[in-house]
């Protein structure tokens, strides 16, 4: 281990983040009782420029009259580039900061970026006699914010996680896909000759695989949340499960739904299985046997498993275990 340790952001369940427009009164209703760990409340992308006023309204009504017992619930302000962003900040916090536990910003292209909604929500919570912290999700959806993703992770106490917005993040590299999300058909391989006919095979490639990894160390190198973003394709919850999980394997912790049928896939996905926490726990039990027998590795299963193999079932089962309650 190097001798610095990342300080580790506050743990909670992030599972299954769902998206709600705050435009609508009656989806913020539902969201309070959905079964997601976290909610973001959205003033950004979801909801028009003339509704913005009004949503606004709504979210701070909806964070001091619904009951959000059981969730984590987080606000997407609008981007720094926009005017609306210092009114969301100042009239949500000022208004419901003790009723906040995070503040979700888009596209965050700088480490500034952050220091400066960070400025204004302290000079705010002081002001209002706030104690609660209120915590930063940063989405990098933009390839200078991908530019920039460590020195972003670092920028403040308050972060907890970082979001992978897929659709910005693909307008902004120019990539060449109009959907939200997923594999894309013209993004692949093609195999060598396979047979004497020399028929061959296309396989398709996960063209987001560079941008999440890449957000999954430094949020990790930096004890924050790497969390995948939205999935498109509301129809299709089987392509759904699989980004999800390819993401999980990446480790990340969660992903958004974007429409309330998602989330019980994403809170699925995302919990370790019976299967994989038997797993863990016959490796725990294996090392400390060998241990005991002054052993470093020994095999399970017919596989070579030593002190790393550790560390990974104890990944295994804290989740299991955090997710258990
Ligand atoms: C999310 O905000 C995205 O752009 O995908
Ligand atoms: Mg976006």
């Amino acid at each position: 281990m190097s001798f610095t340790v990342p300080e580790q952001a506050p743990a909670r369940l992030n599972r299954s983040e769902l998206a709600v427009p705050g435009s609508s009164t009656r989806f913020l209703e539902k969201a309070a009782g959905s079964n997601a760990d976290m909610v973001f409340l959205d003033l950004e992308d979801a909801v028009t420029p003339s509704d913005k006023p009004q949503a606004r309204k709504n979210i701070i009504a909806a964070l001091n009259d619904l009951d959000w017992s059981g969730k984590t619930v987080s606000v997407r302000i609008n981007g720094l580039d926009t005017h609306y962003m210092y009114r969301d900040v100042v009239d949500l916090v000022e208004q419901a900061g003790d009723k906040i536990d995070l503040i979700m910003i888009p596209k965050v292209g700088t480490a500034s970026d952050v220091y400066a909604v960070d400025m204004l929500v302290t000079q705010i919570c002081a002001a209002k006699g706030f104690t609660n912290k209120i915590g930063f999700e940063m989405i990098i959806e933009t390839a200078l914010g991908m530019q920039n993703v460590h020195e972003i992770a670092a920028a403040s106490p308050r972060n907890e996680s970082l979001h992978f917005g897929v659709a910005d993040y693909a307008a902004s590299t120019k990539a060449r896909t109009t959907a939200i999300g997923g594999p894309n058909p013209g993004y692949g391989v093609l195999t060598d000759a396979l047979d004497d006919a020399g028929r061959r095979d296309f396989h398709w490639g996960d063209m987001w695989h560079y941008a999440i990894a890449r957000m999954v160390v430094a949020a990790r190198a930096n004890g924050l949340r790497p969390i995948d973003g939205p999935f498109g394709d509301i129809k299709d919850l089987d392509g759904y499960r699989a980004q999800a999980m390819r993401a999980a394997i990446l480790g990340c912790e969660g992903k958004w739904a974007i429409h309330p049928t998602q989330v019980d896939a994403a809170n699925d996905v995302f919990s370790p299985s019976d299967a994989e926490v038997a797993k863990a726990n016959a490796i725990l039990a294996a090392m400390e046997q060998a241990q005991k027998e002054g052993k470093g590795a020994v095999t399970l299963d017919g596989r070579l498993i030593d002190i790393a193999s550790i560390k990974q079932a104890e990944v295994m089962v804290q989740t299991a275990a955090a997710i258990k309650g």
